[in-house]
């Protein structure tokens, strides 16, 4: 059960949603595909740079995998549960693929590397394996495998950004986005499989972020999260205007676009998170007050090997600079228990951190040992999972009660509110968020406003992760 809370909180709705952008024009689209996306928002980007693909290559979109003439899934291989659920998911299309043989199956991202020959020849589950760099040449793979041929990329690259590709934005409400700025990563965290599955970090040309982003502005979008596994590490040389782009600059160049154009980002590595990208955030009125800033743990010995490269103290010290700089700023983390050799004062040093921290959310996991990391080759994979399950319940019990009483904080004040839509519950109803990313449910009443609208709502009452308001005027 415990492993199933972890990953409710992290996958938050979207795992395995199928999407389809538009209505489809059967003019314009002789076939159709169907893509379901796993694991992180980097995932989902890559989604909508394979639609675009797609689209050109005659594919449109279908929410019905029954009559995709192509289905594809993007893989995750973060934590083996979640290449559980994609192993699942591709035994359901085989059945629906025995039944119309013409149909092509194909497994993207970050699963395709690791598992090539074990999908195509020993489980002969898919036509097609395609990893995260690779995506170009979908094209030429599918036209291979519509021959019968097993067709597969997996080649991982040190220059590819798709930077050039406008994504075709999938599901989308119409208001926020994610841009892709940087690929891959090259921190070698113990415990984390992405440097192997996407690759070197590289960063994409920040003309054509800001001109991604001012596209979407001028079509009607409100918010931006720029998107990287490691944001602050975001490095390009403008050769042509003699430019050195940090992320601190590459912030500012976005929230110039407008100020009515609000700026996220996400994610942050405590260690490269610098004052100059905390004093942009505290320039600009419309980059959102709030840092995903994943500890990990709190004992400093588990994060040396864990190769975090920072200590408990550090990152201590990192919290209070956030803070005084800017004292409204949301705080949110990633938290592993049970992670090799950790003891229960090494536990109680992260139940410790949460408290100093005073996280408004964290995404909490279990360790899983992934084949080809850090941590798998050197250490044993040693806490019996009993003991990691416990240490992970108190994880997210503490972190309840942390949300609890950073939201009851918010009752009585009144936030600035980008609408996104109806709320769940209720078509009467507008949600939206604040700067610090919590999501605020308010009542239409008569004002007339539209989703993508700012609105002054004031608090008068919280969930553990919902503030409830009224608009002020
Ligand atoms: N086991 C458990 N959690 C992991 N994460 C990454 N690798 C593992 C693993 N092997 C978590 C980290 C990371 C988040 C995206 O997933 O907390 O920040
Ligand atoms: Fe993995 Fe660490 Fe890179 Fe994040 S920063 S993707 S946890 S190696």
């Amino acid at each position: 059960m415990l492993d199933y809370v972890s990953e409710k909180v992290q996958d938050e709705s979207r795992q395995g949603e199928a999407f389809a952008p538009f209505a489809n024009d059967p003019q314009v689209y002789k076939k159709k595909f169907y893509i379901e996306s796993y694991g992180c928002q980097m995932n989902f980007a890559d989604s909508e740079i394979v639609a675009a693909i797609l689209n050109e290559t005659g594919f449109g979109a279908t929410r019905n995998a029954e009559e995709a003439d192509l289905v594809l899934l993007n893989t995750c291989s973060i934590r083996e549960k979640a290449e559980q659920t994609v192993r699942n998911r591709l035994t359901t299309f085989k059945q629906i693929k025995d039944a119309r043989p013409g149909m092509l199956i194909g497994v993207l991202g970050c699963m395709a590397e690791r598992l090539k020959s074990k999908f195509l020849e020993e489980e002969k589950l898919v036509d097609m394996v395609v990893g995260p760099d690779a995506y170009r040449t979908l094209p030429g793979l599918i036209e291979e495998a519509e021959t019968g041929q097993k067709a597969v990329n997996v080649l991982l690259s040190r220059e590819e950004t798709y930077a050039d590709i406008s994504p075709v934005r999938l599901d989308s409400n119409g208001v926020t986005a994610f841009v892709s700025i940087m690929r891959g990563c090259n921190n070698m965290c113990a415990f984390c499989v992405v440097p192997f599955t996407r690759g070197r970090e590289r960063s994409r040309d920040a003309e054509s972020i800001v001109r991604e982003c001012t596209d979407l502005f001028n079509n009607g979008y409100k918010e931006v999260t720029l998107l990287g596994q490691n944001v602050d590490s975001y490095y390009f040389v403008d050769e042509a205007n003699d430019e050195t782009i940090t992320f601190a600059k590459l912030l500012e160049k976005v929230a110039l676009i407008s100020p009515l154009l609000r700026v996220r980002f996400s994610t942050s590595h405590p260690k490269d998170i610098t004052d100059d990208v905390l004093y942009t955030m505290a320039k600009y009125e419309n980059i959102c007050k709030y840092i995903h800033l994943p500890v990990q743990s709190g004992s400093t010995r588990i994060l040396q090997l864990m190769n975090r490269t920072y200590t408990r103290e550090w990152y201590m010290a990192k919290v209070d600079r956030i803070r005084e700089i800017m004292p409204d700023c949301g705080i949110s983390s990633d938290i592993i228990a049970g992670f090799c050799t950790e003891t229960e004062e090494d536990h109680a040093d992260t139940l410790g951190m949460m408290d100093y921290a005073k996280y408004d959310m964290s995404y909490m996991f279990f360790y899983s040992e992934r084949p080809g990391t850090l941590a798998a080759r050197r250490y044993k994979d040693d806490v019996p999972e009993a003991v990691k399950k416990r240490r992970l319940q108190e994880i997210v019990e503490k972190q309840n009660k942390l949300s609890q009483e950073s939201y009851r904080k918010d009752v009585g004040n009144t936030y600035k509110v980008l609408i996104e839509g109806n709320s769940k519950k209720s078509d009467k109803d507008w949600m939206g968020r604040n700067s610090q990313n919590k999501v605020v449910v308010f009542p239409k009443g008569d004002h007339q406003l539209n989703k993508g609208d700012y609105v002054m709502v004031t608090v008068h009452s919280s969930t553990q992760a919902t503030l409830l308001g009224t608009i002020t005027n």
